[in-house]
């Protein structure tokens, strides 16, 4: 059986316009149909850093694709020049995707790009994409809300957040999973804020690296440990750590050798 999926049609003509496309993760499988159907019309592709190079596979042949990616301060391209080669692009009545990591509504810089097309009123779609924090719950086999324990989820920058005070209001109170992205770099200074901010020492945290990647890894800790000793990342890859009694319980364990520690 061949299922065929029929995709939603450009808005407008799709000359002259931009597609946002969410990525997945980083395992090309996890695209969406849409998002696959944008790329193979392309005849622009700006995309960030792939975790799975056989995205590169699936660009067509006849398009310009070019990297604009932004790793751990390693910057191909400024901000605004990606906007305006965006912007370049479309004017010159290109069909063009940009491809990003995950859903591109998450620390994306998607509203600077949404932005600079406004100006130009170039017309535009976003398709959405598996965010990695998600997908880190698939890799952790855990779910992020649990009834009667995690009723919220919270999404934190980790490169930027311990310089703003003002965004750990309320933190006191929090019942919930929170997922730290870009937060690899400061593990322990974090998790030493999440207990000043009253998040009990005993908390499960967990740093889950290459989300849906061929290197995919996780290790689990609790917040007091992360605290003195840090979590040792493994890979060169992408992480995201996860803090909450969600992660405790998890129903079915990995192999013991992806764990490095595991609490119970
Ligand atoms: C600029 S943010 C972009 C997030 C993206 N928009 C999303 O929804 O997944 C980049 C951060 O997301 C996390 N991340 C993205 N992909 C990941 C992956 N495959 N594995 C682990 N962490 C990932 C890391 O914390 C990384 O520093």
């Amino acid at each position: 059986m061949d299922p065929q999926i029929k995709t939603e049609p450009f808005p407008k003509s799709g000359r002259g316009f931009v597609s946002f496309v969410g990525g997945g993760p980083g395992s090309v499988d996890l695209l969406t149909v849409r998002g696959l159907d944008r790329i193979q019309k392309a005849e622009v592709i700006l995309y960030d850093a792939l975790l799975d190079s056989s995205y590169l596979e699936i660009f067509p042949d006849h398009a310009i694709c070019l990297y604009v990616g932004k790793r751990s301060g390693q910057h191909s391209r400024t901000q605004e020049e990606i906007n305006s080669l965006l912007t370049e692009y479309a004017l010159s009545d290109k069909r063009v995707v940009r491809l990003k990591g995950g859903d591109p509504s998450i620390f994306g810089r998607l509203a600077e790009e949404l932005e600079a097309l406004k100006k130009s009123n170039i017309p535009f779609e976003i398709i959405p994409g598996i965010s990695s924090v998600t997908a880190g719950a698939a890799a952790l086999e855990t779910s992020l809300t649990l009834r009667g324990i995690s009723r919220q989820v919270i999404i934190l920058d980790g490169h930027t957040i311990l310089e703003d005070e003002k965004s750990w209001s309320g933190m006191e109170n929090f019942q919930g999973t929170i997922a730290i992205l870009m937060g690899t770099g400061k593990i322990k200074e974090l998790a030493e804020k999440l207990i000043d901010k009253g998040i009990s020492p005993n908390t499960p945290m967990a740093l889950v690296e290459n989300i849906s990647g061929k290197n995919e890894i996780f290790s689990i800790t609790t917040l007091d440990e992360a605290k003195t000793k840090g979590i040792q990342k493994i890979s060169t890859g992408p992480g995201i750590l996860y803090v909450g009694e969600a992660i405790r319980i998890r129903p079915n364990q990995k192999s013991s050798e992806q764990i490095t520690t595991v609490i119970r």
